[in-house]
């Protein structure tokens, strides 16, 4: 029952379905004036959601974090999705919510009286990581977090995240790792994880990183697989020494880092080659997108 309408993509946007290139908003919008705004993304195999539930409710985190009053209950944004799946045409797509904090006159306090949030999801297919970039891995390079200290919200305002992502780009490299201080905080879009000697370590979850659905979810895979988890402070130099190093997110799921800087990662015969843990993770990881 999907409608692309002119072959394009169906989209909603508070309220309404349309072709992607007729949603429009106000350029008085604050999420184009100010970046005021919160999104979500989450994946969806076979046409069913991936993880719904943590991102529901990563989803009324951010809007109780940033002051916006859910303009729908959890019920109400699971049918949306669900709709939005059925009006496009991939059986495997990536969704994208965004809500903000609507239209109203340029001030930098919240507008008063209170106007209605923008509510804007779209649907893109989703090409999922190839087995050509699973098996070769990523490069990465290292990059000073410069980011606000609330990287906790899964907020649009990502100039931060924007300009590190172009920096590694501009190295050559497709994704960046950032730190503070001298210690571990994630990627510009995706979680990092360390491996060394056989147990995971992963950054602490607090206001300087984005708790992304996989970190959860790769703590559980790896209970399940006897694999040791340590959530800690992780020093920089540290990750020159790893086993291994993964990222995790909506649309890479999970890759194996194979350079860090033009340094192969690992010692022995997995240098610069995907680990291990990673095959592991990697394995598990399918077994549930296939059991969906
Ligand atoms: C900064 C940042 N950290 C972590 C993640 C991973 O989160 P998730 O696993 O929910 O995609 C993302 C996802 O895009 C991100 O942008």
């Amino acid at each position: 029952m999907n409608d692309n309408i002119r072959g394009e993509p169906t989209v909603y946007l508070n309220g309404d379905w349309l072709p992607l290139s007729e949603a429009k908003v106000s350029v008085l919008d604050r999420g184009f004036i100010f970046g005021d705004g919160i999104y979500e993304v989450l994946p969806v195999y076979q046409r069913k959601p991936f993880r719904l539930q943590s991102h529901l409710t990563r989803l009324q985190r951010s809007l109780t974090a940033i002051r916006i009053r859910p303009p729908m209950a959890e019920a109400q944004w699971a049918e949306l999705f669900d709709n939005l799946i059925q009006r496009n045409e991939s059986d495997d797509q990536f969704l994208y919510l965004q809500v903000t904090r609507g239209v109203a006159k340029r001030d930098h306090g919240f507008p008063n009286p209170e106007v209605p949030p923008t509510v804007f999801a779209m649907s893109s297919p989703f090409q999922r990581p190839s087995a050509t970039l699973r098996n070769a891995g990523v490069a990465v390079v290292s990059l000073p977090d410069e980011r606000w200290l609330h990287c906790d919200i899964k907020s649009t305002s990502l100039l931060g995240n924007v300009l590190a992502r172009q920096s590694a780009i501009d190295r050559g490299a497709p994704e960046a790792v950032m730190f503070r201080d001298g210690f571990l905080t994630e990627g510009s879009a995706s979680n990092i994880w360390m491996v060394r000697d056989g147990a995971l370590h992963a950054p602490l979850k607090n206001h300087l990183i984005l708790e992304g659905i996989r970190y959860g979810l790769l703590q559980e895979l790896a209970e399940q697989h006897q694999i040791p988890v340590h959530i800690r402070r992780i020093r920089q130099q540290e990750l020159t020494q790893a086993d291994e190093l993964l990222m995790t997110s909506a649309t890479k799921e999970v890759l194996p880092i194979v350079t860090l800087d033009q340094r192969p990662v690992g010692r022995g015969p997995h240098a610069g080659k995907p680990g291990p843990i990673y095959a592991k993770i990697r394995q598990a990881y399918d077994q549930l997108i296939d059991a969906l």
